[in-house]
């Protein structure tokens, strides 16, 4: 499902001296089975986009369009419909986590989704295996858990209730580095293998260039700018002088430039371009 963005604006607690718009003016397309990275510095509205597309929180003013629900406006049928649908894992589990066991949490969505349980039930080891749980954790409460275990949970339990649409804010923050690899490796092949749409907050620019087809930059509640990886090498100043990580390849070519010298003519930047910049200039064909 295509989802856009049009005007959208969002205020926490209108018309109280606590009010805050967290978003302005967005207009934005996210075309359906695409993989997008959102990016932008801490309190920029990441999370709040984020809660748009699957409703849970909806435009206080502005169009947002969810395959063929619109919002404002739709009618608790639709908005179950999209809950469904659109998979949100929360920045923070253990907002998201709340039965007894882990087993219940896995089967509760399904079940509100009125899938046959009996099918669930089967699908469950599978599913701990897939986001990397032991089956010891089934019975288990999910308050007793390590943060990165609940994130897991709260992934799996997503999962079940097969969305088309995996919204994830920060899924891979406080895991281990090895963790952090084949969780985004689990999303890219959920990605490539089922055609789900990927929407990603991350901090972590180096994922956002490396798995995601465009990047979008919040910057204070609006959209900065919408890019492809390959644009975005560009835009380091401006990525810089918005608070946020220039990816590591783009710094290591600044370096290559400023400091030995070299002759950077390559549009992309990645592993083959460096390398193939640097032996060219090692044999004194691509200095400055
Ligand atoms: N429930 C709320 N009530 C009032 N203001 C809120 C609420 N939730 C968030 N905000 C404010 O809205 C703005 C955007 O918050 P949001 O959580 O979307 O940012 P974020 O980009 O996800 O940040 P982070 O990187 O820290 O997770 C912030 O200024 C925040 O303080
Ligand atoms: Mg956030």
């Amino acid at each position: 499902m295509d989802i856009i963005f049009e005007n959208v604006n969002y205020t926490y607690q209108p018309n109280t001296p606590f009010s805050h718009q967290a978003l302005k003016d967005i207009s934005l397309e996210i075309k359906s089975g695409s993989f997008v990275a959102v990016v932008g510095h801490t309190g920029s509205g990441k999370s709040t986009l984020l809660q748009h597309l699957n409703a849970l929180l909806q435009p206080t003013s502005g169009r947002l369009v969810l395959g063929n629900v619109e919002l404002p406006g739709a009618h608790h049928e639709q908005i179950k419909s999209i809950r469904q649908r659109v998979g949100l894992l929360f920045q923070y589990p253990e907002h998201q986590l709340f039965e007894e066991t882990v087993k219940k949490e896995l089967l509760f969505g399904p079940k509100n989704f009125g899938f046959d349980l009996k099918q669930v039930e089967t699908e469950l080891n599978d599913s701990l295996q897939e986001v990397g749980l032991e089956e010891s954790v089934l019975d288990r409460s999910p308050f007793e858990l390590s943060g990165g275990q609940m994130k897991r949970v709260a992934l799996a339990s997503m999962l079940l209730a097969k969305p088309q649409v995996l919204v994830l804010d920060e899924p891979t923050a406080g895991l281990d580095p090895l963790g952090q690899k084949k969780m985004m490796q689990l999303f890219k092949s959920l990605h490539e293998n089922k055609q789900h749409t990927v929407v990603l907050v991350t901090h972590n620019m180096d994922d956002a260039m490396r798995y995601a087809e465009k990047v979008i930059v919040l910057n204070q509640g609006t959209v900065e700018c919408v890019k492809s990886p390959s644009e975005l090498i560009h835009e380091r100043d401006r990525l810089k002088a918005i608070g946020l990580d220039v990816p590591e390849p783009v710094e290591f070519v600044e370096y290559m430039k400023a400091r030995l010298g070299v002759l950077w003519e390559e549009e992309d930047i990645n592993e083959q371009t460096i390398s193939r910049t640097l032996v060219k200039h090692l044999k004194g064909g691509a200095t400055s």
